[in-house]
């Protein structure tokens, strides 16, 4: 027999009940977001890697560690994305967005890639949506896409929702920052990457998986503030009270990536079977211009599409679709051929028809009729055919009525609208 392949290690297929959450999703966000004014962006799954390099940082454990990274034919340095920010800035910059209305407001909902060690909630493979606002930066915006997501989550269905909160302060305030921490840092023992990241930089210490007792006696940057991060911080804060947004400050917040300027966030569920972040963001006022581009404030956030769904399926959230109440069962080849054409009819009529072309024996199309819970069978033998009719049967009393081909959906939405 010939090898049998499994999917690679930490990623995964999709299909039945997870495209089902997933689908959900996509609409609840892309409803949700276009409402907010933000339009989608879907850029190439690779990119150059100095694009990631540059945006997300080279100390970084995405950069460092879990970038698939690779040489193209024709010599080209790529690497499949590791997250959305860096390539929907690249894709600003490259298309000289900053001629619109800003800020240009952008969602995307697609795959991303990270070499981690593969557990629950934490994937190889793994889909993202991002709303990013470029191009003007101020607190209203912040408060605006910490408010937007929080509600797309409640329209998910999920409860005990709660956004921790934190400052990274601007280049010079986390620079004072930076100096205090490194003298820390020196005082204290630290794993082999962040003896070496003391040195080069300091913050990703506080985001280290093995050194978490290291950050409980770390001076906080929230002390480092200055005067005008310290008021914008505090304004977000009011407007997050203002739109019923519960929040919880976390001082030893600094996130994974370099990119962030002034407030950094992320989203939990109250819940101790649920640790892993839903999501994060951030204003990033400095990316453009490391990228390129000249100085343009921005802000946006990312949310992971398994932990999402992970965390609806342990609710017991459920999708509620709009199952077919119609079932098309035929038996002869002249019926069939005429079936094809009714079932044509319905979908024109956006009305939801199950058929079982493939199956030739009508006990069993009506079986699954049965186990499919439909209300009305149009079941058409050869006789039938030959007439030009078929027979509408109430699956529930068992009664039958037979009417013409050009009538069948006439009557039909009768029978839906009076739902006997
Ligand atoms: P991030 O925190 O690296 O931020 O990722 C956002 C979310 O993606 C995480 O909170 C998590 O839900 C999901 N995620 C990340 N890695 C994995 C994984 N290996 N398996 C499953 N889910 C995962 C960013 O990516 C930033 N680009 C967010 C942002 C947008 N900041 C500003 N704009």
């Amino acid at each position: 027999m010939a090898q049998k392949f499994q999917t690679p290690s930490g990623m995964h297929d999709l299909f039945g009940k997870k495209t089902k959450y997933f689908d959900k999703i996509y609409e609840v966000v892309s409803n949700s977001a276009r409402f907010y004014g933000f339009e989608r962006i879907e850029t190439p799954i690779i990119e150059d890697t100095k694009v990631f390099q540059r945006a997300v940082g080279n100390d970084t454990d995405i950069v460092e560690k879990e970038m698939y990274s690779f040489k193209t034919k024709g010599d080209d340095n790529v690497s499949l994305r590791p997250e959305g920010t860096a390539g929907v800035m690249r894709a600003y910059i490259e298309n000289n967005m900053y001629t619109k209305p800003q800020p240009v407001k952008m969602f995307y909902f697609g795959p991303f890639f990270r070499y981690e060690r593969s557990q629950a909630g934490r994937y190889r493979q793994f889909w993202q949506f991002g709303l990013e606002a470029i191009g003007k930066g101020c607190p209203t915006i912040d408060a605006q896409i910490i408010s937007a997501v929080y509600g797309m989550l409640k329209d998910l269905g999920l409860k005990d929702v709660i956004v921790e909160v934190n400052s990274m302060g601007d280049s010079k305030c986390r620079g004072v920052y930076k100096g205090a921490l490194k003298k820390y840092l020196k005082k204290v023992k630290l794993c082999p990457d962040c003896e070496r990241r003391a040195v080069t930089n300091p913050l990703r210490v506080l985001d280290c998986k093995q050194c978490v007792e290291v950050k409980q006696n770390a001076p906080q940057i929230i002390d480092y503030l200055c005067k005008s991060c310290r008021e914008d911080f505090k304004k977000t804060l009011e407007f997050l009270d203002e739109m019923n947004v519960v929040y919880d400050l976390n001082p030893f917040l600094v996130r994974g990536l370099d990119y962030y300027t002034g407030i950094v966030y992320e989203f939990f569920i109250k819940d101790e079977e649920l640790p892993l972040a839903l999501g994060g963001g951030g204003r990033y006022d400095g990316l453009s211009e490391l990228l390129g581009g000249d100085e343009r404030a921005a802000s946006g956030v990312a949310m992971g599409v398994e932990r999402i769904a992970l965390a609806m399926e342990k609710m017991g959230v459920e999708i509620k679709e709009k199952k077919p109440q119609i079932f098309i069962a035929q038996l002869g080849d002249t019926a069939k051929k005429k079936c094809l054409r009714i079932f044509e009819t319905f979908r024109k009529a956006n009305i939801p028809v199950y058929e079982s072309f493939g199956k030739d024996s009508l006990k069993s199309q009506l079986n699954q009729a049965n186990k499919l819970n439909i209300r009305w069978a149009i079941i058409m033998g050869e006789e039938e055919a030959i007439k030009n009719s078929a027979v509408i049967r109430d699956m529930v009393t068992g009664s039958q009525d037979l009417v013409e081909i050009d009538d069948l959906l006439k009557e039909i939405k009768i029978r839906l609208k009076n739902k006997k």
